[in-house]
């Protein structure tokens, strides 16, 4: 496994690479979520590519960027494992030089959900994950439906901007109690951790109304928000039902398949989940 820092040397280790190359950006902390996409990469291309950068332009100013946990010799272990090809680590200054002023947005998907809570955070990811293409020049590019959002955001930007990459989208991967892994899991202390299991529940229990016959939006988006509020720990801001292509919300009943997701405070940590309800 090669591992390469400067734009320079990427370009030399990825020309030397058998095609398809699948490539999987992370901002690092791996778990098994974003191993999974290195494994899904792994049986479908050629080649495997993975990076490690922690994007300053997708976090809001009172956001975690300072604190937002790193361990590279850890990933680079996991990496390696999973079979990885090359790891590219770029530096913010050879990402974001001075005088840097060219941004990539998505209009209109970027706007509800998870762009409403995050002002200009899509804005940050796309553009870095336009230039991570540019640069490694993938075949596949693999996405968790972890960031259902953001899977959308990024297919929408490679259709209207034209590039070469087929988006793969892998499910997400949970720990036993089917709390959603996510690198941010480690600011939860015991009793957090404890409380968090409430996202998945919430959502399984509309799932489970769901399967029994309830179709209208406003009952499945209740019935998350009551088990949220069931949990003190627990602050809900947001319940969404929208469908799954535009993002829009679901007025009254759910009559093709509907993406369930939800953003909650956990004491000071900010998780989220998602469900695709399958009509
Ligand atoms: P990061 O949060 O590190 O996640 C990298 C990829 O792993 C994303 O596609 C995310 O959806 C996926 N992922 C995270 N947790 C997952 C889980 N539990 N199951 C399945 N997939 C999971 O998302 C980002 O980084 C950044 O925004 C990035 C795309 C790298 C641009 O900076």
């Amino acid at each position: 496994m090669k591992v390469v820092v400067s734009l320079e040397e990427l370009r030399i280790v990825r020309r030397a690479l058998p095609s398809p190359l699948g490539l999987a950006p992370t901002m690092g902390y791996l778990h098994q979520g974003h191993i999974s996409l290195a494994q899904t990469a792994r049986s479908e291309c050629a080649s495997v590519a993975a990076s490690i950068f922690v994007n300053p332009s997708q976090f809001g100013p009172n956001e975690d960027l300072a604190s937002y946990p790193r361990d590279l010799q850890r990933d680079l272990e996991l990496l390696e494992q999973a079979g990885v090809d090359l790891v590219w680590t770029p530096t913010v200054e050879e990402m974001y030089p001075n005088g840097y002023q060219t941004w990539v947005t998505v209009e209109e998907l970027s706007k509800p959900l998870e762009g409403q809570m995050r002002p200009s955070h899509f804005r940050g990811v796309t553009t870095v994950v336009a230039k991570l293409f540019n640069a490694v020049q993938p075949d596949r590019a693999y996405f968790g439906q972890k960031d259902a959002q953001q899977a959308s955001v990024i297919r929408q930007m490679v259709r209207d901007l034209n590039f070469n990459v087929q988006i793969v989208v892998c499910p997400i991967v949970r720990e036993a109690d089917g709390l959603a892994m996510s690198s941010r899991n480690i600011y939860l202390n015991p009793m957090e951790r404890q409380a968090a299991t409430v996202l998945f529940r919430a959502l399984s229990s509309a799932q489970q109304a769901y399967t029994q016959g309830e179709r209208q939006a406003g009952g499945l988006r209740q019935i998350v928000q009551q088990a949220i509020e069931a949990e003190p720990l627990a602050k809900l801001q947001y319940i969404s039902c929208a469908n799954p292509l535009t993002l829009q919300e679901i007025p009254g009943k759910v009559q093709g398949p509907a993406l369930l997701s939800i953003a909650v405070f956990i004491g000071k940590t900010r998780l989220i989940d998602n469900l695709l309800l399958d009509a």
